[in-house]
């Protein structure tokens, strides 16, 4: 069947092969242990599901509800002036969303035009990529390579590039890369985006999964960032919230009200119990973010220590439920993400689907329990493809 042009354009083929390959062998009743993609394995605090319930069951819960509740807006407010010490207005400078990603997909149809230049990480979560040319825009990638240590560096920008550009995508705790930045990188990024009159896009998604007391900064934390941009942030992964879809965007309000404007065309809002739950997860004790993050944790240093243990040397993030490791002996990272499955039944996701800077790595996501996370060490050191 006929395919559009666009549609072929942000081809997801690896991930896809990825998922068939897994399907296939699970077929053939081989175990599997699926670090890849990067959906919580643990679940929702219970007062939050508790919410949950009690809102799934009033009957007067299943309309349309167009927008955030206002009571969302302010819970948001609130989160983000206890977490980062920003002032956010809850009605022009908080926009609710169908999870983050559905916002970075639409903020592009709502600010490009075909032909517009976009600055994106390289390697990148795919909707970086593929928001931009969804809308016709051009990509200019920033390479993140390890000598950086996965930092894009904003003074090599060439200044045709920075001054054409009209919009930039970062996200900080990084996935794949896992890298992270202090508030000093976002004052020169502030800088950078007033100097070129550059809109910028940051995805905080993994603000709160940060260990050794290392706590990332918000891009809005600087001065005169709202003038510039936006930040989007979930509940996914900070309240193990995924399957809800809900999230939201934060900062410039014309931005936001773009964006708003163009969801008005595709969506009816979010689910009312779910809004709920959300600001159950928001207002109510922040205990359980905090638990969360130190079992990611303990699963990064058992999982850092094997791998290092059977020869593979990866190195230890700060930040985000990912190990963003380098393929043993310079192999290539699709073949071996097919051999890993085919020899040890883990699943990794092999770098390049994630742009030409991912060629050699893979990313293993932490998201199985922790014997698994063993299991998945000795199967991989069984496996014969580290040496
Ligand atoms: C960096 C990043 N941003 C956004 C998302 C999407 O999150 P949401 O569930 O809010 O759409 C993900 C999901 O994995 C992510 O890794």
């Amino acid at each position: 069947m006929y395919r559009s042009r666009r549609l072929k354009q942000v081809s997801a083929a690896i991930f896809n092969q990825v998922a068939a390959k897994k399907q296939e062998l699970q077929k053939k009743g081989r175990e599997m242990i699926d670090l890849s993609i990067g959906s919580p394995d643990l679940p929702p605090a219970p007062h939050i599901l508790e919410q949950l319930q009690q809102e799934v069951a009033k009957p007067g819960n299943y309309g349309y509800t167009l927008q955030v509740s206002d009571e969302f807006r302010q819970a948001v407010a609130k989160w983000y002036n206890a977490r980062f010490g920003v002032t956010l207005n809850p009605r022009e400078e908080v926009l609710g969303l169908l999870g983050s990603q559905e916002g970075l997909a639409n903020i592009c149809l709502a600010l490009l035009d075909p032909g517009d230049l976009v600055i994106v990480p390289d390697p990148a979560y795919p909707i970086y990529h593929a928001g931009p040319i969804l809308a016709g825009a051009e990509l200019y990638p920033l390479p993140l390579v390890p000598e950086n240590n996965f930092v894009p560096q904003l003074d090599r920008i060439p200044a045709e590039v920075a001054d054409r550009a009209k919009l930039m995508i970062l996200n900080f705790p990084s996935n794949p890369a896992a890298s992270t930045v202090t508030l000093d990188f976002f004052r020169s990024l502030v800088e950078f985006a007033n100097k070129h009159s550059i809109l910028v896009l940051h995805d905080a998604a993994y603000s709160e999964l940060a260990y050794d007391g290392f706590r990332p900064p918000s891009f809005l934390q600087v001065e005169g960032a709202k003038e510039v941009g936006i930040e989007f942030n979930s509940l996914s992964k900070t309240f193990n919230m995924a399957g809800c879809r809900i999230g939201y965007a934060v900062g410039n309000p014309f931005m936001l009200k773009a964006l708003a404007e163009i969801k008005g065309h595709t969506d009816y809002g979010p689910f009312n119990p779910i809004q709920k739950a959300a600001v159950a997860a928001l207002t109510g004790p922040q205990d359980y973010v905090r638990a969360t993050a130190s079992r990611y944790q303990q699963r990064r240093d058992l999982l850092v220590r094997g791998l290092n243990s059977i020869g593979w040397k990866v190195s230890s993030p700060k930040a985000t439920m990912f190990l963003w490791a380098q393929v043993p002996g310079g192999q290539d990272d699709v073949r071996f993400t097919f051999d890993l499955m085919e020899r040890s039944g883990v699943c990794v996701v092999p770098g390049s689907g994630f742009g030409a800077h991912g060629k050699g790595y893979v990313r293993i996501a932490l998201v199985q329990k922790e014997e698994l996370l063993e299991r998945a060490v000795e199967l991989i050191a069984k496996s014969g493809l580290i040496s």
